[in-house]
């Protein structure tokens, strides 16, 4: 009998609120999962401001950020959308997990990005510019079907979780266009 080890995904929310619809899309990706994955919820709340004086000796945080990257084998961004970027708080994460220079953990990753926003657009002006982003770090990503909640306020319900069909559906296909791709990876 063979026995396969589940493909490990890293989520990673760019909101640090306790009630974040990003976390709950999170949550919900989580519940969507084939039994061949797993997914981990990542709190970077700890992350300090990046700064180049400390790449020498890490902060704590920020190895064990390096660390958790690098032993995933696919990484799930959630990002609200911040004046139409992405939150400084993971754009901070993102920075310091690329360096110090030459030890760039998102290296050749494969990555998906999925966003709740209370605005109608969904968070595509910052899924656009995270998209730029993993181009520097080398990424791979998969890019369809875009996940883009809108007015997330409508999607969840009162426990949280995510009960819109269409947003459902967008997500699993994407977790397993996500999954297909690590696989190919690990080969
Ligand atoms: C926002 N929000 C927002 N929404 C949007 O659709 N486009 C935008 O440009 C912005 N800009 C923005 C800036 C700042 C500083 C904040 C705090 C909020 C609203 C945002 O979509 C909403 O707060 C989400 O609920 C944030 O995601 P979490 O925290 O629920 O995951």
């Amino acid at each position: 009998m063979t026995t396969t080890t589940p493909v490990s995904i890293l989520g990673i929310p760019g909101s640090l609120r306790a009630g974040s619809y990003n976390k709950l899309l999170l949550k919900a990706a989580q519940e969507l999962l084939p039994s061949t994955a797993q997914l981990e919820i990542l709190d970077i709340s700890d992350i300090p401001l990046y700064n180049q004086d400390n790449e020498g000796s890490l902060p704590r945080s920020v190895e064990l950020l390096k660390e958790k990257v690098q032993q995933a084998d696919a990484v799930l961004f959630a990002t609200p959308e911040y004046n139409y970027s992405i939150p400084a708080v993971l754009k901070n994460a993102i920075d310091w997990a690329s360096r110090p220079m030459g030890k760039n953990s998102w290296l050749r990753k494969p990555a998906a990005i999925i966003g709740a926003s209370a605005g109608v657009l969904g968070t595509v002006r910052a899924q656009y510019h995270l998209r730029q982003v993993l181009v520097a770090l080398d990424m791979q990503v998969a890019n369809k079907p875009e996940v883009l909640i809108g007015a997330a306020h409508q999607r969840f319900d009162a426990d949280g979780r995510l009960v819109d069909s269409t947003s459902r559906e967008l997500l699993k296909s994407l977790l397993e266009n996500l999954i297909a791709l690590a696989e190919q990876h690990r080969r």
